[in-house]
């Protein structure tokens, strides 16, 4: 199985990667650092283990890769998901949880979140899911928010359901990390998996251009999602 400077791991289904990702979570948490969180439904199975597995998450500050506009109590909400699958369960909440502020709307809410991270470097691990159009975080394909620079966060109009406003970190925004962990599940995905972790990069499919810019990309694939892939 080959990838485009990525390394690939495929497991038997949706549950056990999400296991993986959870394990890799949870030892982020003990060792500290930064996390950045996606949305979606993938990723909840995996927050709910991460928070059996290591409930001190004391010593990371949370992030978030984008949100949807809508209030954090929504159950549109990306903060609200991660709060009911992962904060809410945990013994000791991270050092900070720096929430992208939805209910503002996409232009105040990314200047807000640009403001939070002006002064910060490097993510430790981010993670990310991949749309069955190809998108990532909050950025999808052909949109001129691809070829943001030198911001942080950016406001966008819906590109994929829900068709609500976003706020997305940007793409050198999204690369700067140590890790960067694509977490993948579902034959819906396994052509958007091809063309984002095998094929050229591309703006027809934005997660081709997620790359870590500081260390390694690796993508946890249930069987399914991986079909396509060589
Ligand atoms: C969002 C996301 C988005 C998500 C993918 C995959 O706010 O919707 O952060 O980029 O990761 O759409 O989502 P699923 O896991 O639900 O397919």
């Amino acid at each position: 199985m080959t990838g485009r400077d990525v390394e690939i791991t495929v497991v038997a289904d949706a549950e056990e990667a999400a296991r993986v990702v959870a394990e890799q979570l949870a030892g982020q948490a003990r060792a500290g650092g930064s996390i950045v969180l996606t949305g979606g439904s993938t990723p909840k199975v995996a927050y709910r283990l991460a928070a059996e597995l290591e409930p001190d998450w004391s010593r990371v500050e949370l992030w978030w890769g984008d949100e949807r506009c809508v209030p954090p109590d929504d159950e549109r909400s990306n903060y609200g998901m991660a709060k009911n699958a992962l904060l809410d369960r945990l013994r000791e909440q991270p050092a900070a949880v720096h929430r992208i502020q939805g209910e503002l709307g996409r232009d105040e809410g990314a200047a807000e979140y640009r403001h939070e991270l002006e002064g910060f470097d490097t993510f430790d691990l981010v993670l990310l899911g991949l749309g069955p159009d190809g998108h990532i975080a909050s950025l999808f394909p052909n949109f001129p928010t691809l070829d943001v620079t030198g911001r942080d966060a950016v406001g966008s109009e819906a590109g994929h359901e829900p068709f609500v406003d976003r706020i997305s970190l940007t793409l050198p925004r999204i690369c700067a990390t140590r890790e960067l962990l694509f977490l993948v599940a579902g034959e819906d995905k396994a052509e958007a998996v091809e063309q984002a972790l095998a094929g050229e990069p591309s703006h027809r499919t934005p997660g081709s251009l997620a790359r870590s810019a500081k260390g390694t990309t690796r993508a946890v694939l249930d069987r399914a999602a991986a079909s396509r892939l060589k």
